[in-house]
């Protein structure tokens, strides 16, 4: 697995670079396969981003027809709530492209059936995105990162951290609340991982995860995909680390 870092000015300028690496992603996965298969990550910092892959010239330029979308989580609430992943992206991507419904993959997360829900999803993704070694496997994953190094909702010290189907349910303690998530088993077999942070908030984290040779400590290490990793961070979000 490769990894990069790619370190912007600001988020503009991040959103405007991931937007065009989705881009790049995209244009080659259609040559090679005919489709691209992307899953969104939840979160605010992707927002700017899919507002960027929604608005011309990448609007005309990506290929949606031929593209499939898929959630990395989605929080126990409506797909219209305010804070669910999936308004957020209808919001700022989905309503403003002419993607096919049928493209749109909608994680659904609701408590009452929120199980049901995880192995519904499991098997949508089973049905639609091409197999290797008997695993669904994605073209690119966006994620994001917590402050205390999580990532969709894979959070410290959860069960799903050693969670071996696809797709989970899962208890947040600390948030006293339930998400959906994909798991380590799927995500890290899709051949491009990109990790967005922005903000100063997130630069003690970012320090800790890219700086640090001991053992790792947060869920965010975990994540390698089979191809390559790329970090897409504003220099505040770097603004701790000493030597990139
Ligand atoms: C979620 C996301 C989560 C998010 C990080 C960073 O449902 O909240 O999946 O993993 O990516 O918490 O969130 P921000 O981008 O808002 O900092």
């Amino acid at each position: 697995m490769e990894r990069r870092i790619i370190v912007t000015k600001n988020l503009q300028e991040l959103s405007q670079q991931a937007a065009a690496y989705c881009l790049e992603k995209a244009l080659r996965a259609v040559a090679t396969q005919g489709k691209f298969f992307l899953v969104l990550a939840g979160g605010s910092t992707p927002s700017l981003l899919y507002q960027r892959l929604s608005s011309p010239p990448l609007r005309q330029q990506m290929p949606w027809s031929q593209t499939h979308l898929f959630f990395a989580d989605e929080r126990s609430v409506a797909s219209t709530h305010a804070h669910s992943n999936v308004a957020m992206a209808y919001a700022t991507l989905i309503d403003r492209i002419d993607i096919p419904q049928e493209n749109v993959h909608i994680m659904r997360a609701e408590l009452a059936s929120i199980r049901q829900h995880a192995w519904r999803y499991a098997q949508d993704i089973a049905a639609t995105v091409p197999q290797r070694n008997g695993v669904p496997q994605f073209d690119l994953v966006l994620l994001g990162m917590g402050e205390d190094g999580h990532t969709a909702s894979l959070f410290p010290e959860t069960p799903i951290l050693h969670e071996q189907r696809w797709v989970a349910a899962n208890y947040v303690e600390k948030l006293n609340t339930w998400r959906v998530s994909m798991t380590y088993p799927l995500l890290n077999h899709s051949l491009d991982i990109a990790i967005l942070a922005a903000g100063e908030n997130k630069a003690a984290i970012v320090r800790e995860v890219l700086h640090t040779t001991d053992a790792p400590r947060y869920p965010i290490q975990a994540i390698r995909p089979q191809r390559e990793l790329t970090w897409f961070l504003d220099q505040a979000a770097a603004s701790r680390m000493t030597s990139l």
